[in-house]
Order: structure tokens, then C-alpha cells, then sequence
């Protein structure tokens, strides 16, 4: 991410009377649309909306309304990246606010790169999108350069590359480590659960 992103300045966000409120996903895709020229920026943003949905339901056990908010934020963490890079994060959840949607998706979105928008990841949806964010687009680039993409990939291949400082050199090993020193759950674990569920994503 941009070295020039401006902190946002807050830690809260949204009303609390606007809990429950979510885009439908009609509306979340037209923004997606909208926002997002760019195909391969979309494809990221999707991949880490299967990953945090998919994470939800089966890791987390959270029924459905709870998972479509870890799907939403997913879908539009980046949705500002692309048109303005210096307030990345901030126009996003200025929008949402403006649409009322509930907190804690706003603060899950802010929460994806704590060191650059200066909000720390607080309950576990804000703690996956950080670990997922970074790692998905690390094992997509991976997937990109194989002749059988995602097909027979391991998990293996993928922590060789991460100690590999040259491949996908922009994405920032230290935030994964610290994204990762905030969960539970080892990196194999959480590698081989992106593998699965961003292969099929288009
Ligand atoms: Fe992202």
C-alpha cells in the first residue's frame, strides 16, 4: 500500500442504530462495479470476500446474516484503493456511513492494514480480514505463475515462497507475521484454507 495513506484519525465508525443493516448483494456488486475498474483488483477483492465468508461459516460457525457481513467487507475493502490511493480506506466507509450500514462492517474494512490507517483489529472479523488480505494476494500472484494455476498447489510451495524475499516482493512479509501474531491459527492452516476457497473465484 501507499506510503502516502493518510491515518483515518478514528477508531470508531457508523452508527450504532445501523446495526444489521447491510448492502444487498446487488447493491455491493453495482458499487464494486463502479468503483473498480480495474479486473484484477475486483478479482482480489471477491477472492478475499469467498475467503472471509467461507471462513465465517465454517471456521467461525456464524450463521448466515453474520457471514454475509465478513463477505461484504471483504468485497469492498479496496473499493477506494484504485481511484484515491492517498485516502484509501477513508472514502470507502465514508460511503458506507452515508448508506448506513452496520459498524462493524466500516471497522472490519479499516482494520486491514492497522499500520497504514491506524486502527487496530479488535474482534475476530477485523483479526481474518488483516490475515487474509495480504496472503491472498501472495497465493494468487503464486497460482498466476504456475502452468496448472491452483490446481495441485501446496501449501508448502507457498511458505518456501513467502521466506523467498524476491517473489511478489510488494507484499510486506511483516505485516503478515503481525497479522498472524493476532490469531490462533498457524499459517499452513490459514494458507491451505485460501487455497481452497479463492480457486474457483472469477
Ligand atoms: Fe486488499
Amino acid at each position: 500500500m501507499a506510503e502516502t495513506i493518510q491515518p483515518l484519525g478514528r477508531t470508531a465508525f457508523g452508527n450504532a442504530a445501523d446495526k444489521g443493516n447491510v448492502l444487498t448483494e446487488t447493491e455491493a456488486t453495482e458499487l464494486l462495479n463502479t468503483w473498480v475498474p480495474n479486473e484484477r483488483l475486483q478479482l482480489h477483492m471477491k477472492q478475499v470476500a469467498a475467503v472471509m465468508k467461507a471462513w465465517a461459516l465454517e471456521k467461525e460457525q456464524l450463521p448466515e446474516n453474520e457471514a454475509y457481513k465478513w463477505w461484504l467487507a471483504g468485497l469492498l475493502h479496496d473499493a477506494d484503493w484504485e481511484q484515491y490511493p492517498d485516502q484509501h480506506c477513508k472514502i470507502i466507509i465514508e460511503e458506507l456511513e452515508k448508506r448506513h450500514v452496520d459498524p462493524e462492517v466500516m471497522h472490519c474494512i479499516a482494520s486491514h492494514g492497522p499500520k497504514y490507517f491506524g486502527v487496530e483489529p479488535e474482534n475476530t472479523m477485523d483479526k481474518m480480514i488483516y490475515v487474509f488480505d495480504e496472503l491472498s494476494g501472495f497465493i494468487h500472484a503464486a497460482a498466476l505463475i504456475r502452468p496448472t494455476k491452483y490446481e495441485g498447489m501446496d501449501v508448502k510451495s507457498i511458505t518456501k515462497k513467502l521466506k523467498t524475499p524476491s517473489f511478489a516482493a510488494q507484499v510486506s512479509r511483516d505485516d503478515i507475521n503481525d497479522a498472524l501474531s493476532r490469531i490462533p491459527v498457524p499459517l499452513e492452516e490459514i494458507i491451505q484454507f485460501i487455497i481452497e476457497h479463492q480457486k474457483d473465484v472469477v
